[in-house]
């Protein structure tokens, strides 16, 4: 099964910026800030994560992780993450399975580094994440717990993700059609991947009317490179 590639920029201690390329975020900022990560970070203090977009390959991540280095700083510093949106870290995991059960939500393969994380202070508050397929990536898991709804967190964590999706047609699966009509998506057929999970649907007992849905996402920044033909659903 594939998995997302980050392409990430991080800011040292001293100030400076870093751009690196992984599959886990969380891991790898923690490597950066104990000293154990690019030769480049040792020696200057913790990093912080300022932006990170998603990858459909490595040797995509790596050409835009090459262009990006290349920009000015100042450039750099207007790609950067909102505030309250952080990546998933193997301690979410409890909650993320919790409210997925209470939600009714897609349990297949939790892994947390594909999360993101919605938190206001300490605490979370929701979640998003790019659910990887042989072929294809989902927008999928998106929740935002009940008090906190109607405030605009879940359309804010929605648009977080499609800016930064590996692929440029974002594919959803949901029961939620109005929901997802002004953030840009339409029903559309989905690739074979989506097409197997639409027709094995078990878990989502309390759903129904489940359609697949895709946007064009619209990318800031940068402009994207063509993605490989490999990858169907791009
Ligand atoms: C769907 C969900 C994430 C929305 O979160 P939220 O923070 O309440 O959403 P927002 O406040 O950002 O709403 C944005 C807009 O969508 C509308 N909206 C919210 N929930 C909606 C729903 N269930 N159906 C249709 N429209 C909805 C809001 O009215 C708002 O419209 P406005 O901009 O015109 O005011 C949240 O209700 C949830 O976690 N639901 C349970 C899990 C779920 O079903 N997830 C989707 C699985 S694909």
């Amino acid at each position: 099964m594939r998995r997302v590639t980050w392409v990430y920029i991080a800011r040292c201690g001293d100030g400076t910026l870093y751009t690196g390329v992984t599959t886990d975020l969380h891991r790898r900022l923690a490597q950066h800030s104990a000293g154990r990560g690019a030769r480049y970070t040792r020696g200057r203090g913790g990093v912080r994560l300022r932006y990170c977009e998603a990858a459909a390959t490595r040797g995509q991540a790596l050409r835009r992780e090459a262009a990006i280095k290349r920009l000015p700083r100042a450039r750099k510093l207007r790609l950067a993450n909102p505030p309250g949106i952080r990546p998933g870290r193997p301690a979410d995991l409890p909650f993320i399975h919790r409210t997925i059960a209470a939600l009714d939500l897609d349990p297949e393969r939790v892994a947390h580094e594909q999360f993101f994380v919605a938190v206001e202070g300490r605490a979370r508050i929701g979640f998003v994440r790019i659910k990887p397929y042989a072929r294809c990536f989902e927008l999928g898991s998106l929740a935002v717990l009940p008090r906190w709804r109607g405030r605009g967190r879940g359309a804010r964590l929605a648009r977080f993700v499609i800016a930064r999706f590996p692929t440029r047609r974002v594919w959803i699966t949901t029961d939620l059609v109005g929901f997802f009509v002004p953030l840009g998506f339409r029903e559309a057929v989905p690739p074979a991947d989506l097409r197997r999970k639409l027709a094995g649907i078990t878990h989502q007992v309390h759903r129904t009317g489940i359609v697949a849905m895709v946007a064009s996402k619209a990318h800031p920044g940068l402009p994207h490179r063509r993605p490989s033909p490999k990858i169907m659903g791009t």
